[in-house]
């Protein structure tokens, strides 16, 4: 068991923060050897139940959860900022072209080990992330990942039609594939499979209906895709499926939506749609950084509260900006001041921190064993210096409440404010 003291931040329920100022964190391996937190609390109401336990200091730091980010594309490192007049132009004119190159396991395996190295310099200890349609780019990130032994889902992109040669896969292999993949990396350590339809116009309804037959078989497996995220998109989807009630009833039909299925963007929705999703316990990974920039819209926020579905934040690089949870949760925040009510609304700080930890967790089917420093947590953590540039330091000592220090982090905060990424370790 080893100890750490400084302010410690954790969620004592939804979007319910706590900050103790000079708090001690315990943790210690759980039965399975993992490292988890053991206690969290005041020092001095810890200290003396852990004399013995040796205690290392961060004066002046915040530890906290390790962020979740519940989409994004490990093979568009290199599509970020590749500017397109919408998602159908960008995905044919960089990022297909792009996600071929990943044929090459060699390739793969770079990427894959700079896409890890810059998951942690930003403070994800978790990711929901699409490889591409070669197994080989899935092979190559959970090599990578295992390396790390990071929580990471991932897998290969299902897309048998209108997607071009070299990334276009064929039905029967792409779920062939799948089923292997699945069996040789689900569950391996901290590893797990999400079954991956690209979207709806880049899978047959054949792939679509071998997909939806995977998920039942295999039911803690995720599923990640995206819907309703741009306009032509839609048309698209509805000129493929005219009788279809709307494109996520599409995914409905081939038993898509489920706990533990992920749909990034989930802009355009009606309250039907919404209900559809809470009804299935399917969840959305907002990705505001992306539909910001690639011009898609606004979610929702008050109608996502309104019919009570799961949610949590994601970058969605490369259509998304910047691996930093603090870039994506102030692009949030700005989504929410536009949303698509008359008023808007103004996200509160622990609410938008806790999309990105402990509320992504949960969306992922994973309270409780990430996200929060509770009891039982794996420990996943970051070590923050709210002093790490000179604005942020004048900025965070004139902050009054835990909400003006958390918006001061959220709004002025980067990279530079993750001084130490830590992630649970096994057997020791
Ligand atoms: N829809 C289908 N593929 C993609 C993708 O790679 N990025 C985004 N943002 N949307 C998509
Ligand atoms: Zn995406």
């Amino acid at each position: 068991m080893k100890a750490l003291r400084a302010s410690v931040l954790y969620f004592s329920g939804p979007a319910q923060a706590v900050l103790e100022s000079d708090g001690l964190l315990v943790v210690g391996p759980n039965a399975q050897g993992r490292q988890v937190v053991q206690a969290v609390g005041s020092y001095a109401g810890l200290a003396p139940r852990f004399a013995d336990v040796p205690v290392e200091h961060f004066p002046g730091r915040i530890i906290a959860p390790g962020f979740v980010d519940m989409h994004l594309h490990y093979p568009q490192l290199d599509v970020i900022g590749s500017p397109a007049e919408g998602l159908l132009p960008w995905l044919e004119n960089y990022t297909f072209p792009h996600e071929k190159r990943f044929a090459s396991p060699e390739y793969s395996s770079q990427v894959a080990a700079f896409f890890i190295a810059e998951l942690l310099r930003n403070g994800v200890t978790t990711a929901l992330a699409f490889a591409t349609s070669h197994p080989e780019s899935v092979h190559a990130l959970f090599a990578e990942a295992q390396k790390n032994q990071l929580r990471l889902i991932t897998g290969k992109v299902l897309m048998d039609q209108h997607s071009p040669d070299g990334v276009r896969d064929d039905t029967g292999q792409s779920l062939a594939d799948t089923e292997a993949l699945i069996q040789r990396w689900h569950g391996v350590d901290r590893l797990g499979y999400a079954i991956t339809p690209r979207f709806v116009p880049s899978c047959s309804a054949a792939q679509l209906r071998g997909a939806g037959e995977l998920a039942a078989k295999y039911p803690d497996v995720w599923i990640q895709s995206h819907v309703a995220e741009n306009k032509d998109e839609i048309a698209w989807v509805r000129a493929l499926y005219p009788e279809a009630r709307s494109y996520l009833s599409v995914y409905e039909q081939f038993g898509l939506l489920r706990p533990r299925a992920v749909y990034a963007h989930c802009i355009h929705f009606s309250d039907e749609d919404r209900a559809l999703m809470r009804a299935t316990g399917a969840a959305a990974a907002v990705s505001p950084t992306s539909n910001l920039f690639l011009g898609s819209g606004f979610f929702d926020y008050v109608g996502a509260d309104r019919a009570g579905f799961q949610y949590g934040l994601a970058s969605d690089v490369g259509g998304g900006t910047s691996f930093s949870p603090f870039h994506t949760m102030l692009a949030a925040y700005y989504v929410g001041r536009e949303g698509q009510t008359k008023t808007g609304v103004s996200l509160s700080p622990q609410h938008l921190w806790w999309q990105h930890t402990a509320g992504a967790a949960r969306a992922l089917g994973l309270a409780g064993v990430i996200g929060n420093l509770l009891p039982g947590c794996e420990a996943d953590f970051v070590v923050l210096n709210p002093q790490a540039t000179p604005l942020l330091a004048r900025k965070t000592a004139q902050a009054a409440s835990l909400d003006e220090l958390l918006f001061a982090l959220i709004v002025l905060g980067d990279d530079r404010v993750i001084e130490k990424t830590v992630i649970s370790q096994a057997g020791s």
